[in-house]
């Protein structure tokens, strides 16, 4: 038989509640935060993602040609297409522009737990500004979103790639000789890095600095290290004016600072971030952002940009990790016609119920008593209808509660009263 396409997933009620339960509680959020919402194209031509990041990226996205001729490729990320969007037609809007966005993405990566080949994130861009209190409320947002949501541990991990680019002007690194080094820092590979560090020609005890600067926490032996470099260390200042920011200002202290976090995507500069779910142990990372450079590279004047995004999978993961119980929406009453004759009113009851805002439901299989309230109670409803022809000549029905059996009877006009009271 067909099987969904390999690293695609399909999503059930009991799993969409899930999702849509994160959708909402993020929005909210975002919403607090002073952001308006987005929504940009699954496909882009093509060049979007090949101007930053060259062809090599053509590997690791999902490209075709329509039948116009058009290279087009199905988006792998949401950045490039807001920023798109952002020079084409929101240039002239107000600053600081902010705005979030959910979507669906497309990356051929190889699909494992936590890893899919289509995915959805919701994520957020910050036109406009990069003073520290913008950065420290752009890592707050994030924090915030996950917390609100339910997670009880995560952690912020924040890095800087224009110290870590000044670290690599210390080595005397090339770019050619970085190009091999960052995926390496990026996976966090530190015996293969010192492998590429010792072929690159860098002294050992070198090499082993500045392992260890990636991994410390210390900003006081970062900044001993680049002393001389006046840029790198107002940049070290920017980043505790953000970090105090966030602890005395946003009260969160979750965070650590962590050189090798350089991120795999090409337009970073600046302050970059992840935040981990330690539960999740393998592609525990939730949350990847910072400040980023598109905007003159798009023919649009050059204007700071940041943001963030989190993906939906590894977030719903980590909550069932930590036992989460996920709100359900429940029915919430069930009306059973007892014979065919009693089907016109029962609809009529159930039309009335759901315009004042209940969920109501009806059999539509003619089931008898037994059969009925057995699918009841496998709904999880709690109220149950009974509509039969000797209590409509009182313009009542009989309401039973499916927990305790208890029935009773109720005059129609009052079933929505009834209902909502209890
Ligand atoms: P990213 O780190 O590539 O950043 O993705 C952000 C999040 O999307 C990850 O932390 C992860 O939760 C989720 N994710 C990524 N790839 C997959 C996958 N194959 N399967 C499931 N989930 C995945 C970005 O995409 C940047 N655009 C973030 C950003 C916004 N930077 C600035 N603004």
């Amino acid at each position: 038989m067909f099987q969904v396409p390999r690293g695609t997933r399909d999503f059930t009620p009991e799993e969409m509640e899930k999702r849509r339960y994160i959708q909402r509680t993020m929005t909210s959020v975002f919403l607090s935060f002073g952001y308006g919402e987005i929504q940009t194209p699954t496909f882009e031509n093509i060049e979007l993602f090949t101007a930053k990041s060259g062809e090599s990226i053509l590997n690791e996205i999902y490209n075709f040609t329509d039948k116009g001729g058009r290279e087009l490729a199905l988006r792998p990320e949401l950045t490039a297409p807001v920023i798109r969007c952002y020079v084409e037609r929101l240039q002239m809007e107000a600053k600081p522009l902010k705005l979030f966005y959910f979507g669906n993405c497309y990356r051929y990566d190889r699909p494992q737990k936590g890893r899919y080949r289509e995915f959805q994130q919701a994520g957020c861009e910050l036109i406009g500004v990069d003073t520290p209190e913008a950065m420290a409320e752009l890592l707050a947002l994030a924090f915030t979103i996950l917390k609100n949501i339910g997670l009880k541990n995560v952690r912020i991990n924040i890095g800087n790639l224009s110290i870590v680019s000044a670290l690599f002007k210390k080595l005397h690194l090339s770019k050619d000789d970085q190009k091999i080094l960052l995926p390496l820092i990026d996976k966090a590979l530190f015996d293969d890095l010192s492998v590429s560090l010792r072929d690159c020609n860098v002294p050992e005890d070198d090499a082993e600095t500045f392992i260890s600067l990636l991994q410390t926490s210390d900003v006081n032996k970062i900044r001993s290290f680049i002393a001389d470099d006046a840029d790198s260390i107002q940049e070290l200042s920017c980043m505790e004016t953000i970090l105090g920011l966030l602890q005395n200002a946003f009260h969160i202290t979750a965070y650590d600072i962590k050189l090798s976090i350089v991120r795999g995507l090409d337009y970073y500069k600046g302050l970059v971030f992840e935040i981990d779910a330690p539960v999740l142990g393998a592609e525990k990372q939730l949350c990847g952002g910072g400040s980023y450079e598109l905007v003159s590279l798009f023919g649009g004047t050059e204007v700071p940009t940041s943001g963030f995004a989190i993906g939906f999978d590894r977030t719903i993961l980590a909550l069932e990790a930590e036992d989460f119980i996920f709100p359900a929406s429940k029915l919430d009453v069930f009306i059973i016609p007892v014979n065919q004759d009693m089907i016109p009113i029962s609809v009529d009851i159930a039309q009335q119920l759901r315009t004042r805002g209940l969920s109501v439901d009806f059999d539509l299989l003619r089931r008898g008593m037994g059969k009925s309230l057995k699918y009841a109670d496998a709904k999880h409803v709690e109220k149950v209808i009974i509509v039969g022809p000797k209590e409509l000549t009182d313009n009542t029905v009989t309401l039973r509660d499916m927990k305790t059996g208890a029935q009773e009877l109720v005059a129609i006009s009052e079933i929505s009263a009834k209902l909502k009271r209890t």
